[in-house]
């Protein structure tokens, strides 16, 4: 059976200070993000055990724990490379086009990913994504790791908002941390993510008109 992996960071723990400190890098890939990718395989398995012995009691049970420890393993391996040292400063090419076209302005777009992160009931992530019915740019905010997400949208740049994303370095002032992902961000990462996604035909024509589109 196929089994999902826990990535190797392509930095190390604390290469991303002084902006997330390297305690909480190594707690938040080795111990939280390790867990989602454990669980996410034993759920499959206990799946398999399910279809073996014909019962299927448990199964609403088991799809809720794939959905979330699966879309947690997805989510914080795109937020692992989307980081990088010494990142920031603002995207270019046909990412940025895009973000000025969808938002406005990338000043527009930072206000904008910045408060779907502070506005976040609870635990979630901030997310960009594409939308490929309408071909354009999303913000949403995903509630845990699974809920609250367009079914279309494929994930580009997320900002975890879980409190084990920031609590020991930045306490309850979760604002701060929002705004020190700034400094990171590995924008050819995100515009490599965006044009692979902008190649993908969900085949549902008839079903929006993007920006630009004739009919
Ligand atoms: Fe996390």
């Amino acid at each position: 059976m196929p089994q999902y992996v826990l990535p190797d960071l392509e930095y190390d723990f604390g290469a991303l200070e002084p902006h997330i400190s390297g305690q909480i890098m190594e707690l938040h890939h080795g111990k939280h993000h390790k867990a989602y990718v454990e669980k996410a395989n034993e759920t499959l398995q206990k799946l398999e055990e399910a279809r073996a012995q014909k019962d299927f009691s448990r199964l609403a049970g088991l799809e809720r724990s794939l959905a979330f420890n699966l879309s947690g393993h997805v989510l914080h391996s795109v937020f692992w490379k989307n980081l990088m040292p010494k990142g920031g400063d603002a995207p270019s090419g046909e990412l940025a086009r895009a973000i000025s076209r969808d938002y406005g302005s990338f000043e527009a777009f930072k206000a904008q990913m910045s408060e779907v992160a502070a506005t976040i009931m609870g635990s979630g992530w901030a997310a960009l994504v594409w939308e490929p019915l309408a071909q354009r740019l999303l913000t949403c905010q995903i509630y845990d790791h699974q809920s609250n997400l367009s079914q279309s949208g494929i994930p580009l740049m997320v900002i975890d908002a879980w409190e084990h994303a920031y609590y020991l370095q930045y306490k309850n002032v979760k604002t701060e941390f929002f705004k020190a992902v700034w400094n990171l961000w590995n924008w050819n990462d995100v515009s490599a993510r965006f044009e692979s996604a902008r190649k993908l035909d969900v085949l549902l024509p008839e079903t929006a008109q993007p920006a630009g589109a004739t009919r």
